[in-house]
């Protein structure tokens, strides 16, 4: 068989046309995934293998994407750690952690049995995929770290920031903590069979350079020296409104860096270096652009991609719950056809 494009693509090996998936491709969307939430909850789809690898499925089917990313969550692992965890209609709580012994009590969770779910959900997918990839991810330390010290989602970053400023060695330890078990959580899952990998670092932008590269980069190089991928396995490095640093996020690691609209893609790939692969980047909400528009928009990308090897085609973040499939069918079909080598 030959070698999937998505993955040569991460390789930066020359590729016939660029390869693309999404974001959040499983989920809300899609009439199939609404038809099993009906069923069960979000918390159960994650904990049935069966159903969680069901779901990882709907997207490749539906629109011919290029790779699949298991169905799971990045909050799981803060549950094995030992927060109380709930996902509810305004999204996901957790009993927030800002003490000293709130963080003492986290544990470092043993991912091959506490999170025996997620890899046999992944070793499931991997039987239903054939030749195409399944992506293995984990959510990255400060994203986790704003999730627990915040309780949930964030606007303002208050708490987290209130922590990082004036316990530093209490956030510090948080963060060494967090790396360790997303780390494990990363390998296990290369063990269970992961292709690729990715590490989401959805709130990252919401610091300075200089905050993130004294608070979190040196995580971040721990996190992907850690991962024992033999140099088999490639790591996408997902970064959300980082254009003020992307320089340092390359100093992290990996392979590939995956980031948002807010920054053209050329002078992102300019600024990281041409030794990493790019994934990225349209605007999630070009979806909800007329059929020419959104041309113009994919198009775009494209050109300042310039079919230089090491482009994955992607959303600069999630899809958004409202999006009609139709249109990321179409998002699809217009990236094959407009990227194609031959055309
Ligand atoms: O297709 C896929 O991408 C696979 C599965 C996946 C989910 N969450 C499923 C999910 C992935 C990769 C994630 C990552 C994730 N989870 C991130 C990083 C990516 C990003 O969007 O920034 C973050 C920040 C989370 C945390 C999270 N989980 C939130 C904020 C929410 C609620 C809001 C929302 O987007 O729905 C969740 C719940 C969640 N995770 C759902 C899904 C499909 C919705 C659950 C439902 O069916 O009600």
């Amino acid at each position: 068989m030959p070698e999937p494009l998505f993955l040569r693509a991460c390789w930066r090996e020359e590729v016939e046309r660029t390869p693309v998936w999404l974001m959040r491709q499983a989920g809300r969307y899609m009439r199939a995934y609404r038809e099993v939430r009906r069923r069960h909850s979000f918390m159960e789809l994650c904990k049935n293998p069966r159903l969680a690898a069901e779901v990882t499925l709907q997207p490749v089917r539906a629109f011919r994407v290029d790779a699949a990313i298991i169905f799971s969550d990045i909050l799981l692992i803060a549950e094995c750690m030992g927060a109380r965890l709930e996902y509810t209609r305004a999204g996901p709580k957790l009993e927030p952690v800002r003490t000293p012994e709130g963080v003492e009590a986290l544990r470092v969770p043993d991912a091959g049995t506490e999170m025996g779910y997620l890899l046999e959900a992944i070793r499931l997918a991997k039987q239903k995929l054939g030749n195409t990839p399944l992506i293995g991810f984990a959510g990255a330390p400060f994203t986790l770290a704003s999730y627990l010290i915040e309780g949930g989602t964030s606007r303002s970053f208050m708490q987290t920031k209130r922590l990082m400023f004036t316990s530093p060695d209490t956030f510090s330890e948080l963060m060494g903590k967090l790396t360790s078990a997303v780390a494990g959580l990363l390998n296990a899952q290369i063990e269970a069979g992961a292709d690729a990998l990715q590490v989401f670092d959805s709130w990252v932008g919401c610091l300075s350079p200089g905050d993130y590269e004294r608070y979190v980069l040196p995580h971040m190089k721990r996190l992907m020296r850690s991962i024992d991928s033999r140099g088999e396995v490639p790591v996408i490095h997902f970064v959300n409104q980082a254009g003020g640093f992307l320089e340092s996020v390359s100093q992290a690691g990996g392979d590939v860096v995956g980031v948002d609209w807010r920054v053209p893609i050329d002078i992102a790939w300019r600024r990281i270096g041409y030794s990493f692969g790019i994934q990225g980047n349209l605007d999630p909400l070009a979806l909800f652009a007329p059929d020419r528009e959104l041309e113009l928009r994919v198009r775009e990308v494209l050109q300042r991609a310039a079919s230089r090897p090491g482009h994955i085609f992607n959303l600069g973040h999630g899809v958004h719950r409202a999006t009609p499939e139709r249109r990321v069918r179409l998002l699809v079909e217009l990236v094959r056809r407009l990227s194609s080598r031959s055309a």
